[in-house]
């Protein structure tokens, strides 16, 4: 007998119930999300989760204790999408997975990932892309670092919720094939690569039923025909009925309070409940703990290598930096005069807010990372800045008043926690704040005229915050710009223009805003996302040409919103219903089936330097298809080149998109001249569609697209299938009638 069923055997059917509620917010760990409860006659600890995606999220400050627990605050995901680097993305995991450890957090709540259903999804910088693919690649490496140290990682949030607008309650309607080849197939592929331990399910309903009250989606879908073995857990507070929860498939209802557990021992006494339904769950519940450091009895030290962890967040943020635009401005040399206008150059935003916020000891702002690089940072325009903001520096001196405050509360008194709480959501307040509402432009004509002159280069940043709970708005300071923030694009770039100065715009943004209105005023654009705290040190290698940029758009970036169809539907306003009639044409599959143009089409991503290809091959190999190809640095900058896969299918009798990623991989660094062999595995069955209960490839001709963005192909080349495959939902192969 396993020692899982030998615990079980011992519990009292009160004991095993017990085990499905979790206990509330952390009393162990201060700060993280949640606990489960313990069952001491049997020594079955409880153990720790706690959030989240861009960095652990406890309290930095405890209860007479003195010490601190800030944790690294790693870039957010689009830009660990940005990547398109598995590699960098599974180190980052395992930072993430150690500060877990050291901090005595057993389950990490993260990573997310929801689909980029359009640029306006509240929580799209936690969540990695439009494509599922590239999610669950991405996904998975992550998965794989957390892991790798022994902590679990939580897939979330299944599924559906790709906006924010009525998250709690919202019914997300979705045909099928929509489901299997766009939303689910990322924790689908996720899940394959990775065998994460835990999954969340969503707030919103799906086709009728909450998510967390679903056996279509618990049972038949994760643990049928994937074979998900891990643990089920709610998102904090969803749905609204916890006996529902259980005989869906939930393992474990979070927070949990005792109330729930009540609840569930009533419906198991009036035969609601069934016990083997019980054991199931309580089963999955203990082995979970069984896996975990506490249960081995790990004795974590509070003290995480917060300086290695840096040295991951800026490498992380180096490789997911996006080049969208560059007229011969970049790079720079060391030594340049800048003038760096945009209050993001001085609080520049780190991450998002929410769940998804992690405390962190600092940020580096983009004046003072380029200044550590020797970027000479003009003082006059910093000088205004800090005039003009003074009330932003006045709530600077407002966040120190209240950590004082915090820390004698919490040192001294029970009403700790309450404190923490306040403190957590006014910083986030007066993150949103400064992002969201402080005028840009306050420059005399005379003052601009000076400082082009003394300079050599204008950096104006724009930044934007969003956060869990709210989606972003079609509307300036939002998506659009402000006009006081257009006007200092304007005026700067024609006083610098006039004196033969250049312009360079950094977008500080957790997702596309705006761009049309506004490009062609500048020189160059980077998008640094939210790139946690070492951003703007990564962002001055970039300037520098220390290295070429080499992120790539994990989205579509539109001309403007209302391009594509999901776009159009888009919830402004919370509604009971929402339905995702564009089907699978989401993202690029959109645009480019139907001949949209975008301002930045997904995969995009411009470099200094060049790279030529060699010597592709295309071989079908049994159940899969062989990429190799030889890529070579050409230009004068080393870079690191992202090839892309694109499969085109035959027109055969499906209605399919007119292509999609099927494969990429990144090159190695490459130093001019150097060469790098690349090769990329397609299964057949990535080709599939789902039609009428089954996966189907079609026969024919497929064009294999290999490029480095989704509308930059360099060569084409095609492979044959010359029959049908038919996969059932688990994967295996069936006749196609
Ligand atoms: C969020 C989750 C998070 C949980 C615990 C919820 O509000 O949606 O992403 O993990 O809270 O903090």
């Amino acid at each position: 007998m396993s020692k899982v069923e030998d615990l079980l055997k011992q519990l009292a059917i009160e004991e095993k119930i017990s085990l499905l509620v979790g206990a509330g917010t952390s009393v162990i760990v201060p700060g993280a999300a949640g606990e489960t409860r313990s069952i001491p006659k049997l020594s079955v600890p409880a153990i720790v989760l706690a959030d989240g995606p861009a960095g652990v999220r406890i309290a930095p400050l405890r209860f007479s204790v003195d010490k601190e627990f800030y944790a690294t605050h790693f870039p957010n995901a689009i830009m660990l999408a940005s990547t398109w680097n598995p590699e960098v993305v599974e180190k980052v995991g395992r930072a993430i997975g150690e500060e877990a450890k050291e901090y005595g957090v057993d389950i990490l709540l993260a990573p997310g990932l929801n689909i980029h259903r359009t640029v306006l999804g509240g929580r799209n910088f936690e969540y990695f892309s439009e494509d599922p693919l590239l999610s669950g690649v991405i996904a998975a490496a992550y998965v794989r670092g957390v892991q790798s140290v022994g902590v679990g990682a939580t897939l979330k949030h299944f599924v559906g919720n790709d906006q924010e607008a009525g998250r709690m309650y919202v019914n997300i309607i979705a045909d099928e094939r929509t489901l299997r080849e766009v939303y689910l197939r990322a924790f689908e592929i996720a899940i394959e690569l990775s065998k994460p331990c835990a999954i969340m399910a969503a707030y919103n309903k799906l086709n009728g039923y909450y998510c967390t009250q679903n056996p279509w989606l618990l049972t038949k879908v994760l643990r049928e025909d994937w074979g998900f073995e891990g643990l089920v857990m709610t998102d904090w507070f969803a749905g609204d009925n916890p006996v529902e929860q259980i005989k869906a498939g939930v393992d474990l209802i979070m927070p949990g309070d005792d109330n729930i557990v009540k609840k569930l021992v009533d419906a198991y006494k009036h035969g609601e409940l069934k016990e083997e339904d019980i054991d199931r769950r309580a089963k999955n519940v203990l082995s979970t703990i069984l896996k975990s450091l506490k249960y081995q009895g790990y004795r974590w030290s509070n003290k995480p290598d917060l300086e290695e962890h840096a040295r991951v967040a800026h490498e992380a943020a180096l490789e997911g930096t996006v080049l969208l635009k560059n007229d011969g401005v970049l790079p720079i040399k060391s030594g340049t005069k800048a003038a760096l206008f945009g209050k993001g150059s001085y609080y520049t935003v780190r991450g998002g807010l929410g769940s998804g916020y992690a405390h962190a000891r600092y940020t580096v702002s983009i004046a003072e990372g380029l200044r550590e690089r020797d970027i000479k940072v003009d003082e006059d325009v910093e000088k205004v800045y800090r005039r003009h903001m003074l009330p932003l520096y006045e709530l600077g001196d407002c966040i120190e008043m209240f950590r004082r405050l915090r820390d004698t509360a919490i040192r001294s008194d029970n009403k700790g926690f309450l404190t923490w709480v306040l403190f957590d959501v006014s910083e986030m307040l007066i993150e949103y704040y400064r992002t969201m509402y402080l005028l840009e432009d306050p420059f005399e004509d005379q003052f601009l005229e000076e400082v082009a002159k003394k300079n050599d280069v204008a950096i104006i940043t724009i930044s934007r915050i969003s956060g869990e709970g709210w989606d972003r708005k079609p509307v300036e300071g939002d998506y659009y710009l402000r006009d006081d923030e257009y006007r200092l694009l304007l005026r700067v770039s024609e006083t610098f223009h006039k004196y033969d100065k250049k312009v360079i715009v950094i977008l500080n943004i957790p997702s596309p805003i705006d761009i049309i209105s506004w490009r062609d005023l500048v020189d160059a654009i980077l998008v640094i996302w939210l790139p946690g705290q070492e951003g703007s040190r990564a962002l001055a290698d970039i300037l520098l040409g220390k290295i070429s940029p080499n992120g790539k758009l994990p989205l579509t970036w539109p001309k403007d919103l209302g391009q594509d169809a999901a776009t159009r539907t888009f919830p402004y306003e919370p509604r009971q219903e929402l339905e995702y009639s564009e089907g699978i044409y989401v993202g690029y599959r959109y645009y480019d089936t139907f001949g949209v143009e975008p301002a930045y089409e997904f995969g995009y991503g411009l470099s200094y330097t060049n790279f030529e290809f060699s010597e592709v091959s295309v071989v079908k190999d049994v159940d899969k298809m062989k990429i190799k190809l030889k890529v070579k640095n050409v230009g004068g900058y080393p870079g690191k080149e992202v090839i892309q896969i694109y499969i085109k299918p035959p027109r055969g009798s499906i209605d399919k998109p007119y292509q999609e990623l099927k494969g990429f991989k990144k090159t190695k660094l490459l130093k001019p001249g150097e060469e790098d062999d690349v090769v990329i595995d397609i299964p057949i069955k990535y080709l599939a569609s789902y039609i009428k209960n089954r996966w189907i490839v079609e026969k024919g001709l497929y064009k294999i697209r290999i490029g480095v963005s989704s509308r930059d192909i360099k060569i084409v080349k095609t492979l044959e299938i010359d029959r049908d495959y038919c996969f059932n939902t688990k994967w295996i192969q069936i006749e196609c009638s």
